[in-house]
């Protein structure tokens, strides 16, 4: 298999980089590897101020004139989601690594479709990067190995709704609360918050586990710290009102309504369980911050890109055997598992 070189030079364009989740990467990596970081974002004075520069993912051609006046970008951290897959064209055919944080199937898939021309170009994409996607595809991978080969996993997710999630984040969540249930809701235990109810979600993980580990069915499920806001959100959604969520206008204001509601704590779980035939294997996490987490999962990503030899080409979390021990590894920043 081909990889690319260990020891990658250059510096890590962070876009988004001052963001919930681009803040922890730009300031993770900054403390790893100093002068090697450049966050960016739409605000120039903001990302000037912490050594950065503008980037606007909208605006290819300027994207495109800050990699040439940069030089030495070798990896690109996403850490806001775009309209298309163009921008990460534009950095694999260059040879530039990309860190995707996106939570977005069809986004995904569309930048999985540039496979070969990043293989061409030596340069390796890593999708999945996070929490949900990322933590969970990692727990997926370890409990559909430990049944030798799963007929069905059901990934939960428990977000804390007292967390001060990023705009872009609670964006994503609205327009996924607009999609009908695929699946039915689930009673599950989780580490630290007892049984909750938790209801399908459209995570992008559940659609790529399918192919990666090669499990018939997946299903993610979502709930909050928040009992009687996670049973108000998904009745709201089962009586169909929150439908109609998919204008530009109603995506703001329920962004910006659901932004300032903080009725929980800021712990986060996951939890992957695994079934065949009789046989069943459940592993969880369990932290705080899901923002932080997230960010602390694609320091590392980039951590390995910048240090080890990884498969060129593109590849999700779960795939990588470089980063299989990343949830030992986030135990020293007190993201732990629980039985
Ligand atoms: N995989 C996971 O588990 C996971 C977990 C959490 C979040 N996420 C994803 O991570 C992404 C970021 O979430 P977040 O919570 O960090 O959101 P956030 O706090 O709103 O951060 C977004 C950042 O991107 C910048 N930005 C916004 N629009 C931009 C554009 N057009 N061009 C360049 N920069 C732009 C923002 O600054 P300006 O507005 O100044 O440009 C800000 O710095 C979201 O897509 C979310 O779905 C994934």
């Amino acid at each position: 298999m081909t990889t690319t070189n260990s020891n990658v030079a250059g510096r890590a364009l962070v876009v988004g980089g001052y963001g919930a989740v681009g803040s922890v990467v730009t300031r993770t990596l900054t403390e790893w590897f100093p002068g090697r970081v450049v966050p960016s974002g739409r605000d120039e004075a903001r990302a000037r101020r912490l050594g950065g520069v503008c980037v606007d993912v909208g605006d290819l051609a300027g994207f495109r004139q800050v990699l040439d006046e940069l030089g030495d970008v070798s990896v690109v951290a996403l850490c806001v989601e775009p309209e298309d897959a163009q921008l990460a064209r534009i950095c694999l055919e260059r040879g530039i690594h990309l860190v995707d944080v996106g939570a977005t199937h069809q986004l995904l898939e569309e930048v999985t479709s540039l496979h070969e021309p990043a293989a061409g170009a030596g340069a390796t994409a890593v999708l999945s990067v996070g929490v949900a996607p990322g933590l969970t595809n990692l727990l997926a991978r370890r409990v559909n190995d430990a049944v030798g080969g799963a007929e069905r996993i059901d990934l939960t997710v428990l977000l804390g709704a007292g967390e001060r999630h990023g705009t872009d984040a609670v964006r994503w969540t609205v327009a996924g609360l607009g999609k009908p249930a695929t699946a039915r809701a689930r009673r599950v235990p989780l580490p630290g918050f007892g049984v909750r109810t938790a209801h399908p979600f459209p995570f992008s993980d559940q659609y790529t586990l399918r192919r990666t580990l090669g499990v018939p069915e997946v299903t993610t499920r979502l709930c909050l710290d928040s009992r009687p806001l996670t049973a108000s959100l998904f009745a709201l959604r089962r009586a169909g009102l929150l439908r109609g969520v998919h204008g530009a206008r109603q995506q703001r204001l329920l962004t910006s309504l659901f932004s300032r509601v903080h009725l929980g704590g800021d712990g986060f779980a996951v939890r992957a369980d695994a079934y065949r035939g009789e046989r069943h294997a459940t592993l969880s996490l369990t932290g705080k911050g899901q923002s932080r987490a997230t960010g602390l999962v694609a320091a590392h990503v980039i951590r390995t890109l910048f240090t080890q030899n990884v498969p060129v080409g593109v590849h999700h979390l779960d795939q990588l055997t470089a980063l299989a021990d990343l949830p030992e590894q986030l135990a020293a920043h007190g993201i732990t598992a629980a039985g």
